[in-house]
């Protein structure tokens, strides 16, 4: 940095002691506190870049200045707008798009949101894409866009005046980096016994379910919430580009691996706020709900969680989208998420345990199975019990089916779906609305007299008969059958919760 600059008077006859020391320097249009300080940022990078910084009122007007303007990605094009407009870079209009941090060294750092930013400029017609280098493989995943990577101002600054070059990022530089990492958490191999409990994170796997998973403590529903990243189908490209750009707006993409391979797996703990759950805040963040985007939300010790947030639950579940809305605009983020519960049956935890002797007056287990609402409970597709594990199972030395073998019936129905719904908008099963289920879920001759019996007997709404269709129809998928029979709709039948209706 420069320092010791003599004091300059500029602007009219009345500069005070600050307006002697520093040329007036002016950002309008809504900017956030980290906009306003890219005056700092750009002054002293464009210092440091071995460019002029004008002595005299500089206005830059972010237009439309009704819109917020929130954090430092503007400093790149703050700056180069400053050189042009001082004549100390070719003051051109073209159509290129520049988006950066700057450090006051006038390096460019690492900033959020490349992904969506650049799809956006490539949609409006931009061209080339000025973007930090460290981002530039994100910006890269965009197809057709032209990404240039820029070290530092300087560097940037001698490529738009033709002394040095900059050359085009290639998508196909990072082809080798972006292979499937290694899938994160347990093994369904590492899970003993439980064969009731792994079949239903199966079924909900292939088709996208919610579940619930009651038991004592210690019978191992943690465990076996955390095996399905390791059976989960893998994403689709679109699929991975979507939730590459939700993460790359949260800020939270390694900028070693830009595209987003695994499926999410969000496990908040139950002290999280409503807001954190489902997104908000004054400029809206994505909340854990859109974090969970094609993947899954795993709640554990669901009746932990406070009331508003699990009620603030119900409707991304039902929409697979939520809307914040702000005096500046509404924004959308999307929400396709499994969601996976866990919870003990009372405060104790052993009420259901057949050996274990459960403290908890009546009137306690009750009001804590109350906490779910009816409401929520509702938007479950299968409730399964964990029971306790018998020591004998616990020591079984015989390995069961892992994750792999689990993965490849997953996927083949899946398969079925992608078929089934392809050129709409629903990606599994579980996601069909009433005219899908009508279309799709027809059961056979044989299993109708089953499901009128069901229906009255356990008294579905209208909304878990479509649950127990859809769920039949995964159940169907993974045996690989077109037509839904007596034994799909048994087994979807079982998923109902046995403790609450
Ligand atoms: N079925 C099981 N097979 C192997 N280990 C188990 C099983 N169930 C529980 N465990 C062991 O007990 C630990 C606690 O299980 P956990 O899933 O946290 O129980 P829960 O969530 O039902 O209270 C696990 O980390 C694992 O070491
Ligand atoms: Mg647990």
């Amino acid at each position: 940095m420069r320092r010791g600059r003599p004091p300059r008077v500029c602007g009219g006859g009345r500069g005070g002691y600050f307006r002697g020391r520093h040329p007036n320097f002016f950002i309008v249009g809504l900017p956030d506190a980290a906009v306003q300080e890219a005056r700092e940022r750009v002054r002293s990078a464009i210092r440091n870049s071995g460019c002029e910084f004008p002595v005299r009122r500089i206005t830059v007007s972010l237009a439309p200045a009704d819109l917020k303007k929130e954090g430092p990605a503007y400093d790149l094009p703050i700056a180069v707008a400053i050189l042009k407009a001082t004549g100390q870079l070719s003051p051109v209009e073209d159509k290129s798009v520049y988006l950066g941090e700057l450090a006051l060294d006038g390096s460019v750092r690492h900033t959020r949101g490349i992904l969506p930013m650049v799809a956006l400029a490539r949609d409006r017609g931009f061209s080339p894409i000025y973007v930090p280098s460290i981002d530039a493989r994100e910006g890269a995943l965009v197809q057709g866009a032209e990404v240039l990577p820029v070290d530092t101002l300087g560097g940037l600054v001698a490529h738009l005046r033709g002394e040095a070059s900059i050359k085009p990022f290639r998508a196909e530089d990072m082809a080798a980096a972006s292979e499937d990492g290694a899938v994160m958490g347990p093994d369904l191999s590492d899970v003993k016994g439980q064969e009731h409990a792994k079949r239903a994170v199966e079924v909900a796997a292939s088709g996208g379910h919610n579940l619930v998973m009651t038991g004592p403590p210690g019978s191992g529903k943690t465990l076996l919430a955390r095996t399905l990243p390791s059976i989960l189908p893998t994403m689709t490209t679109e699929e991975a580009l979507e939730v590459t750009k939700i993460y790359s707006i949260a800020g939270m993409l390694p900028p070693d691996q830009p595209l987003a391979r695994q499926r999410p797996f969000r496990s908040p703990h139950y002290t999280v706020s409503h807001v954190a759950l489902v997104g908000g805040g004054k400029i809206p963040r994505p909340g854990e709900v859109t974090l969970a985007h094609r993947g899954v939300l795993f709640l554990d010790e669901l009746p932990e969680f406070t009331h508003i947030a699990l009620e603030t639950l119900r409707q991304p579940l039902e929409d697979h989208a939520v809307t914040i809305s702000r005096a500046q605009g509404n924004v959308t983020f999307p929400c396709s998420f499994m969601m996976v519960a866990a919870m003990n049956p009372c405060p104790c935890g052993f009420y259901s345990d057949p050996k274990r002797h459960c403290t908890c007056a009546p009137s306690l287990v009750s009001r804590y199975q109350k906490r779910i609402s009816g409401p929520l409970l509702d938007r479950m597709d299968m409730f399964v019990e964990v029971p306790p594990l018998e020591y004998e199972k616990l020591m079984d030395k015989s390995d069961g089916e892992d994750s792999a073998a689990v993965r490849r019936r997953v996927e083949a129905a899946r398969e079925a779906q992608r078929r089934r719904f392809k050129g709409t908008l629903i990606a599994s099963n579980s996601e069909m609305g009433p005219a899908e289920v009508w279309e799709w879920c027809q059961v056979e001759e044989g299993a109708q007299a089953l499901l009128q019996t069901a229906m009255k007997q356990l008294n579905l709404s209208a909304r878990a008969f479509h649950r127990v269709l859809k769920l039949s129809r995964t159940i169907a998928d993974l045996a690989g059958s077109e037509r839904i029979g007596v034994a799909h709709l048994a087994e979807a039948l079982q998923y109902r919760p046995k403790w609450v209706e």
